[in-house]
């Protein structure tokens, strides 16, 4: 089984020419955590993520780094620990070189371009989704695949029966972009959400998504 880990607008926006059309660091902070974090449970109270939540009020982002302050050290990655994101190869491209690979997990990256192999350790290329998914499989090591875009990645993820979650940041404002999250329909249910935050006058919250029958953690 592995995830969805995407941010996106009111009109399912994800991207523009070639990068993030946002900048919004509680996501980028909630994205960080969630896809470094082995055992991502510890992310429920960190991040106040409830089922059916029913607080009204928006919260900013130095009021939400409050409540996540006193909360315990998020567990360390070790080699026997590790997670993996998966992307595609212009969201690697659009990565800035200073932050690539993304620190503490397996990068995998998919292109039909590229060479496939295995780069500094932790950079690996694939040249198709299943054969991504058999070898990080096969990977003791790991504990949770994130697909983590783009467009052309999530589409093929979605459909995918192992698909088993997705982390949604659902971005309540409408910006310019080219490149758009594909439908779920109806295969996804909602299990959590976190209260309203507020950056720069954009409001948005976290939402974990789950298909029915799904044993992700
Ligand atoms: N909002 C979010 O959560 C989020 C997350 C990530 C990215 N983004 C944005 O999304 C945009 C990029 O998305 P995109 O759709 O243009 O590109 P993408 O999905 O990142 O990458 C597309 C590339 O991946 C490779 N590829 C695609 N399907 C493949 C397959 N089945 N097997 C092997 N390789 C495959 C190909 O690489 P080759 O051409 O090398 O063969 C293709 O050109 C950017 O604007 C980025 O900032 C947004």
């Amino acid at each position: 089984m592995f995830s969805v880990v995407v941010a996106a607008d009111k009109r399912r926006g994800i991207g523009r020419d070639g990068a993030l059309p946002w900048k919004l660091k509680g996501d980028m902070r909630w994205f960080r955590e969630l896809t470094t974090c082995p055992d991502v449970t510890q992310l429920w109270p960190r991040y106040c993520l409830d089922q059916g939540y029913q607080d009204k009020r928006v919260y900013t982002w130095e009021e939400l780094t409050a409540r996540i302050k006193p909360a315990p050290e998020l567990p360390a990655p070790y080699p026997g620990a590790r997670n993996a994101v998966l992307m595609g190869r212009k969201t690697w491209d659009s990565l800035p070189t200073r932050f690539r690979p993304l620190p503490d997990r397996l990068n995998g990256i998919l292109s039909r371009a590229l060479p496939p192999g295995v780069f500094q350790g932790s950079q690996h290329v694939w040249p198709s989704f299943p054969e991504a998914l058999t070898e990080l499989s096969r990977d003791p090591t790991l504990r949770n695949v994130f697909v983590v875009g783009g467009g052309e990645i999530f589409a093929e993820a979605l459909r995918h029966p192992e698909c088993g979650r997705v982390y949604f940041t659902d971005i309540e404002a409408e910006f310019t972009c080219d490149t758009v999250l594909a439908e779920w329909g109806e295969a996804f249910r909602e299990i959590a959400v976190s209260p309203r935050l507020e950056e720069a006058g954009t409001t948005y919250r976290f939402r974990v998504l789950e298909k029915a029958g799904s044993q992700t953690s």
